[in-house]
C-alpha cells in the first residue's frame, strides 16, 4: 500500500514515516519544511534502511500535488501539514486559516481527482474546547475552541464530515491527538520546534540542558491535585502506531468515517512532569511558578476506550519512557 504523508518531515509525521516503513508501507512525503528539516528523511532513512520518495512543496499549490497522485499510485493519505502552535495562531488567524483549512480543500479536490478516497487526518483535542467533563470521550461536547488553531482543526473536521455525507465513496479517520511528547528511541528524531518552544516538554528539555535558564510554570491555581495544569501525555511513537492502526482500519473495513482520540487516558500534571523527568534522567530542572496562561485549561485528558475497541490501539510506552526518550534526542540534537 502506497501512503501520501503530507507533513511528513515534521515531529509527528517522521515518526508515523518511521513505523509505516517498519510495516511495510510505501511512503512519500510532501513537505514544504516551513517547519521541518530535510535532513530527517536521513534520519528516517537510517531508522528504517529504507527511503521515502520526497517533494518538497506546499499543499496550497494544486500543480505539486497533481504530479504526486500523477508519478505515484497514491492509495491513501495521512494529511499532517498544518501549523500548530497555540499562542501564534491567536496573533496570526489568517495564515492559520489559510495553511490549515484552505490547504486540506486543495488536498480533497487532487484525491478526488486522482481517485484517491482514504484519508487519515490529523486532528487534536482542542477542538473540545474547555471539556466539561473528563475523561473526555468522542461523543464529548466539541467547540468553544479557545484559538484559531483549535478552531481550524474544528473546521476541518466539520469539512470532513460534509465531504463524507456528500460521497460516501470516502474512508476517512479523524485522530484528536492529546499531547505528544518523546522521541524515537534512536534519539536520531524528535521535537525541533523553532525558536523558543511554547509546549512543555521541549522546553523542559532546554532547561535540563542549560539551553534555557527556568521553566515558568504557568499558574499553580487551577482546581487540581496540586494546582498546576494536567494533560495526557502520549509518547510521539504510540501516536505513530495509532495512524498504523487506523489505515489498516481504512483498508479493511471499508466505508465509513471515523473519530477516535489518541490519547493513555492518564493525566499529569506540569509539577508530575517535571519531578517525572527529574527521576527518569538523574537531573534537576529549573522551575518557578507564574501567572496562568491565556487560552489554558486546567485539565484535558481523553477516554481511549473507542481506538482500543475499534482500532486494537492502546499506548503502551510510560511516562518513564517518555521522558528519557525526549531527554535522549536533546541530548543527541544539540
Ligand atoms: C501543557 C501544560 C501549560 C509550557 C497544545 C495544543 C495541543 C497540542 C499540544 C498540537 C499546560 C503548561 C506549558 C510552559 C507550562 N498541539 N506549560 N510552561 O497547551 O496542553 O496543548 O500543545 O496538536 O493541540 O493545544 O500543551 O505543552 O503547551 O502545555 O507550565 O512553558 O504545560 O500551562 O498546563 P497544551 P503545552
Amino acid at each position: 500500500m502506497k501512503v501520501l504523508v503530507t507533513g511528513g518531515c515534521g515531529y509527528i509525521g517522521s515518526h508515523t514515516c518511521v513505523e509505516l516503513l517498519n510495516n511495510d508501507f510505501e511512503v512519500v512525503v510532501l513537505d514544504n519544511l516551513s517547519n521541518s528539516k530535510i535532513t530527517v528523511l536521513d534520519k528516517i532513512k537510517t531508522i528504517t534502511s529504507k527511503e521515502v520518495k520526497f517533494y518538497e512543496g506546499d499543499m496550497i499549490d494544486s500543480n505539486i500535488l497533481d504530479r504526486v497522485f500523477e508519478e505515484n499510485e497514491i492509495d491513501a493519505v495521512i494529511d499532517f501539514a498544518a501549523y500548530k502552535a497555540v499562542g501564534e495562531s491567536v496573533q496570526k488567524p489568517i495564515e492559520y486559516y489559510k495553511n490549515n483549512v484552505a490547504t486540506v480543500l486543495e488536498l480533497i479536490n487532487a484525491m478526488k481527482k486522482h481517485n484517491c478516497k482514504k484519508l487519515v487526518f490529523s486532528s487534536s483535542a482542542t477542538v473540545y474546547g474547555t471539556p466539561d467533563v473528563v475523561p473526555i470521550t468522542e461523543d464529548s461536547k466539541i467547540g468553544g475552541t479557545t484559538n484559531p488553531y483549535g478552531t481550524s482543526k474544528l473546521f476541518v473536521e466539520q469539512i470532513l464530515n460534509d465531504l463524507y455525507k456528500s460521497d460516501n465513496e470516502w474512508d476517512i479517520a479523524i485522530l484528536r491527538y492529546f499531547n505528544p511528547i518523546g522521541a524515537h528511541e534512536s534519539g536520531l528524531i524528535g521535537e525541533q520546534p523553532n525558536g523558543i518552544p511554547a509546549n512543555l516538554m521541549p522546553y523542559v528539555a532546554k532547561v535540563a540542558s542549560g539551553e534555557l535558564e527556568c521553566l515558568s510554570v504557568f499558574g499553580n491555581d487551577y482546581p487540581t491535585e496540586d494546582g498546576t495544569g494536567v494533560r495526557d501525555y502520549i509518547h510521539v511513537v504510540d501516536l505513530a502506531i495509532g495512524h498504523i492502526k487506523a489505515l489498516e482500519k481504512l483498508a479493511s473495513e471499508g466505508r465509513g468515517l471515523f473519530i477516535y482520540n489518541l490519547g493513555t487516558g492518564k493525566g499529569y500534571s506540569v509539577l508530575e512532569i517535571i519531578d517525572a523527568f527529574e527521576k527518569a534522567n538523574g537531573l534537576k530542572v529549573n522551575y518557578k511558578i507564574v501567572g496562568r496562561r491565556a487560552g489554558d485549561i486546567a485539565e484535558c485528558y481523553s477516554d481511549p476506550t473507542k481506538a482500543k475497541e475499534e482500532l486494537g490501539f492502546v499506548a503502551t510506552k510510560t511516562l518513564e519512557d517518555m521522558c528519557r526518550d525526549a531527554w535522549n534526542f536533546e541530548k543527541n540534537f544539540r
